[in-house]
């Protein structure tokens, strides 16, 4: 049994903590005999066990192939976790369903917008609420690219959390609301294009943007290539360029942002599957 998991892109700017899309770059993993070493995946499979008051099985969870870089911001974390808890219900004949398995990843991994899209793919807006885990799911087609600028640093979740303010400005608190309910709207009128004017964010990014050398460069090459707009992938430092235009990575080749690597992603609808 092997379980396939997506990598995902929080915050999708304004939309901080709140929700993440699932993009087609994919962690395996399957079981493998008990090891000493105990990764977050490990750490996922045990919590699952413990949810449901069952003594944790004698496996560790092997990562058989990795395609989501560490530390980058686009939910490698959250890939183990979903992987692990995925691994874990799997040989526990699906005992619980996804919407458990969401509260149970929630719990490791702190935040929702990573987790939730990584179970269910497509746009997931996300939120706990007395110890509950809501979501919803809107699909993206294939007509929407995710061009994604991945730095050869990594900036942990942590690190990148530490900048940000206490407090903040009521008129900006407001523009990110309108900002990411327009996203979601617009979305699920598959008005990819009108995002242009809502990507803007106010509550992580004025922040975030020094831990990013290549900030700038990134968004300004991308508005001159006509991109819909450009944010930062979670806590950063990956970047994504949201654009409908099929050769825009092609068109990048000249520029100088050789030591980042660029991917040109979808959106993934399926979420964690079994293989
Ligand atoms: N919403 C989280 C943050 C995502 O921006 O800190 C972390 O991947």
């Amino acid at each position: 049994m092997k379980i396939r998991v997506p990598a995902t892109t929080a915050n999708i700017g304004p939309g901080f903590d709140t929700m993440g899309i699932a993009l087609n770059l994919y962690n395996y993993f399957e079981l493998e005999e008990k090891k000493e070493k105990k990764t977050l995946a490990d750490i996922a499979f045990g919590k699952y066990f413990e949810y449901i008051g069952k003594e944790i099985p004698n496996y560790s969870v092997k990562i058989l192939d990795s395609e989501i870089p560490i530390a980058r911001g686009l939910g490698s974390s959250a890939s183990l976790i979903v992987g692990g808890i995925a691994l874990a219900n799997n040989l526990n004949n699906n005992y619980l369903s996804d919407i458990e398995i969401l509260e149970i990843a929630i719990e490791v991994e702190g935040h929702p917008d990573n987790v939730t899209p990584a179970i269910f793919g497509g746009l997931c807006v996300s939120a706990v609420r007395d110890d509950k885990a809501f979501y919803c799911k809107r699909e993206i087609d294939d007509s929407l690219n995710f061009v994604t600028f991945i730095p050869p640093y990594e900036v942990p979740t942590q690190k990148a959390r530490s900048v940000l303010p206490k407090e903040i400005d009521y008129k900006k608190a407001i523009e990110n609301m309108s900002n990411t309910a327009m996203i979601i709207s617009l979305i699920g009128e598959k008005n990819y294009k009108d995002l242009s004017s809502f990507l803007h964010d106010n509550l992580h990014e004025p922040f975030r943007k020094e831990l990013i050398k290549d900030y700038d460069s990134i968004k300004e090459i991308s508005k001159n290539y006509g991109s819909i707009g450009t944010y930062i992938s979670g806590s950063g430092p990956t970047m994504i360029s949201l654009t409908l235009e099929e050769d825009f990575i092609e068109k990048l080749n000249d520029e100088k942002l050789s030591d980042i690597k660029i991917l040109e992603l979808k959106c993934d609808n399926e979420g964690y599957v079994v293989l």
